[in-house]
């Protein structure tokens, strides 16, 4: 077997295994074993592995490939030492090949993290065994070592037990932005801080632009991709300058097709695979489901907003976003969430949430992330995105004097109503083609937020609510509203 040198400083575990491609597979069977070993250690154990990358720049046969689908994999016209995120998935296969056509010296990493009693339903929908598999063979076919990464402390403390303590604030954060910020280029930039690496990259749909070698000082500049349909920058939002500097995206001068095209040209062993997620691989809805665990129910009531009828019940407010019409379990709709109670464990819906004329286009956003590191020039001619997508406002800022100084929160005033706002989601900012950052959506941002009754104000108040009897029974809406796709459900769809 190989020589394995060990890392760890105190935060480390040693190294318990090292999946190298030419070297040394794992079965999923030693996997499991080690998982239920770790387990009986620490419910989330950490645990950490490395081996000193070995830079190999194998010359395999690579197909011809057009110049420009290098022109994001180069940021400077000599050869890099390069960490690529492998998720097992065709974006980040693709990257890591275009990265070795290039000439870089590549090392993949995957990243894992290990719930397993969380996610015991979950998964066993969940490919991480052939995420590994194919991430195995796509190092193999170009000889680049893998190193198998577990995060799994750091995504609980970082991305987990905060999203938990939001839901209870009955605020719904990004676990996607939340994972890239700190555990894909949070926690794993830091673990390979010493390695020797002069860039980390990933199969994210983003153009990160560095200032050329002779003049570093200047700031590297986040940008949409070439495939505005599929840009990820808004996920990419919350990263810091000194995150940005060291990232670098080779699809961002692709477009998805021609990156589909490019997988069967490198015949990659997963070309017609779909998407995987990788460790952010939590869609919205499963999240929910997750936290909700942790959380645990709670019964509660449901209230016409317009009627104070009661409807029905609800398994817990945290389960529930406004704008959110899945999950409901009420006939005679499409009925959405329009407000909760909180203190009371109360949701209020309505069947006229869409055509109903509100004002949604003014509210509150904190915590800025500015990527540059300073706030805008100017904020009155910026666009904006409330969700990922390729979908715009324009938009002007308004700082505030939060007390801890000019800048720390600000007003934004949206072009267009937006119907989807939700507080905790980010809030991403843009001049032109520039992503220049981002910041969290507040509680309060509009004083005409959707009019709930006093009736139904003064039913959610009430202690005993059993003396409410049965729900009523719901009637079907004579012409029901257009269905129109809800905003959160396009919300969490990538990594
Ligand atoms: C944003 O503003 C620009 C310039 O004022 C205008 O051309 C563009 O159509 C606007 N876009 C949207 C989505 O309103």
């Amino acid at each position: 077997m190989m020589m394995m040198m060990l890392r760890w400083n105190m935060n480390w575990m040693p190294m318990v295994c090292c999946i190298h491609s030419s070297h040394f597979y794992f079965t999923s069977l030693q996997l499991q074993q080690q998982q239920q070993q770790q387990q009986t250690l620490r419910r989330f154990p950490r645990f950490k592995l490395f081996s000193q990358p070995s830079f190999s720049s194998a010359p395999t046969s690579s197909p011809s490939l057009d110049t420009s689908h290098l022109r994001c994999s180069m940021p400077h016209n000599h050869n890099l030492r390069v960490a690529v995120l492998l998720s097992g998935g065709v974006d980040s296969s693709v990257a890591l090949r275009l990265l070795h056509a290039a000439g870089h010296s590549c090392t993949a990493f995957y990243l894992k993290i290990w719930f397993q009693e969380d996610f015991e339903n979950f998964w066993s929908q969940c490919p991480w065994e052939d995420d590994l598999k194919y991430a195995k063979q796509v190092c193999h076919q170009v000889d680049v070592p893998l190193e198998v990464v577990h995060l799994t402390d750091e995504y609980w403390n970082n991305v987990v037990s905060y999203i938990i303590e939001e839901y209870r604030c009955g605020r719904t954060p990004n676990p996607d932005v939340l994972c890239n910020t700190r555990i894909k280029f949070g926690a794993f930039l830091d673990a390979i801080n010493n390695m020797g690496f002069d860039y980390v990259a990933s199969g994210h749909y983003a153009r990160v632009i560095h200032p050329s070698s002779d003049q570093m000082d200047e700031p590297s500049i986040l940008e949409l991709s070439q495939d505005m349909v599929k840009d990820q920058t808004y996920f990419l939002s919350h990263l810091s300058q000194s995150q940005l500097k060291r990232l670098l995206f080779p699809l961002g001068c692709i477009p998805k097709d021609e990156v589909r095209k490019l997988a069967s040209k490198f015949d990659l062993p997963n070309k017609d695979r779909k998407d995987s997620q990788g460790i952010c691989f939590l869609g919205k809805i499963r999240f929910s489901e997750f936290v909700a665990r942790h959380i645990g129910e709670r019964e509660g009531i449901i209230l016409e907003a317009e009627t104070g009828d009661f409807l029905g019940k609800h398994r817990g407010f945290w389960f529930y976003t406004i704008g959110q019409r899945q999950g409901l379990r009420l006939p005679g709709g499409p009925w959405y969430v329009v407000e909760k109670d909180i203190k009371n464990n109360v949701v209020f819906v309505s069947r006229n949430y869409f055509s109903f004329d509100k004002r949604r286009r003014l509210f509150r956003v904190g915590s800025f992330k500015w990527l540059s590191g300073q706030p805008p020039s100017q904020t009155s001619q910026i666009q904006c995105k409330v969700r990922h997508g390729p979908g715009f406002y324009n938009c002007s800022l308004e700082m505030e004097d939060g007390g801890d100084g000019i800048g720390d929160s600000a007003v934004v005033r949206l072009s267009e109503d937006d119907q989807g706002l939700a507080a905790g989601q980010f809030a991403a900012f843009y001049e032109g083609r520039t992503c220049i950052g981002s910041g969290v959506i507040l509680e309060s941002w509009d004083d005409q937020s959707f009019p709930v009754c006093t009736k139904a104000l003064e039913i959610a108040r009430m202690e005993d609510k059993s003396t409410l009897g049965n729900p009523v029974k719901i009637k079907v809406k004579p012409d029901s509203p257009q269905e129109v796709r809800s905003s959160t459900e396009v919300t969490s769809k990538a990594s």
